[in-house]
């Protein structure tokens, strides 16, 4: 860590494990706060990472190691949501105050913003494979009655070619990208927004 500092950049994100662990084990947050400690004592800042899925986690990480902030990558996957909390983390860390927000997410919505993010995928990545934004699908189908059907459905569902020409399911519209993209995931009868 010293030798980092010597560089003196203005930030450094530290994930809790070592290469050879991969995902293995629980991320070392003791060693966080003893980076942590001593990047505190220069004008670097410092972000901590590793199994942090809820802001109530967040809050308590920043208590226990003193980072500025932390970073989230699983716990983000299929759930953006996780981030409406923000301005309560921060209001809690001054001021412990209000119990953490309800961060109950409508099905309705779930599959909303899952289409926006799959016609966004092929949008942006024309001839990528269409099994990179499956998995994504699936971390969208969690935590609600009937999530691992649709999941099931999210990686077996048969290529889009299958489907080009179909009739759009309401409005009368033509069928857009995203929406072959949701229709071969299984989400033909719940996601139309
Ligand atoms: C889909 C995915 C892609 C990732 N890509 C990178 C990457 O390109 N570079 C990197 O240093 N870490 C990458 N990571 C690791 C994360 O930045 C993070 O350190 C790790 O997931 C642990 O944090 P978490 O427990 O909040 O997921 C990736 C993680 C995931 C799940």
């Amino acid at each position: 860590m010293s030798t980092l500092l010597e560089e003196q950049p203005e930030v450094i994100a530290i994930h809790g494990r070592t290469l050879a662990q991969m995902y293995r084990g629980r991320a070392d947050w003791d060693a966080i706060r003893r980076a942590a400690k001593l990047v505190r004592e220069t004008p670097t800042l410092v972000l901590g990472n590793g199994d942090v899925v809820t802001m109530p986690q967040v809050v308590q990480r920043v208590r226990e190691t003193q980072v500025h902030g932390v970073l989230i990558g699983r716990g983000a996957l299929g759930n953006p949501w996780i981030f409406r909390a923000k301005a309560w983390a921060r209001q809690q860390l001054s001021t412990p105050t209000a119990e953490a927000p309800s961060l109950d997410v409508a099905v309705r919505e779930r599959c909303q913003v899952a289409l926006e993010h799959a016609r966004y995928f092929e949008g942006l990545h024309d001839g990528v494979p269409f099994q990179a934004m499956r998995k994504h699908l699936g971390w969208y189908c969690r935590g609600f009655p009937g999530a691992a059907d649709m999941r099931h459905n999210c990686s077996r569902r048969p290529p889009p070619e299958t489907l080009h020409g179909c009739s759009p399911p309401s409005r009368g519209r033509g069928v857009q990208p995203g929406e072959h993209a949701m229709r071969r995931a299984g989400h033909r009868d719940v996601c139309w927004p």
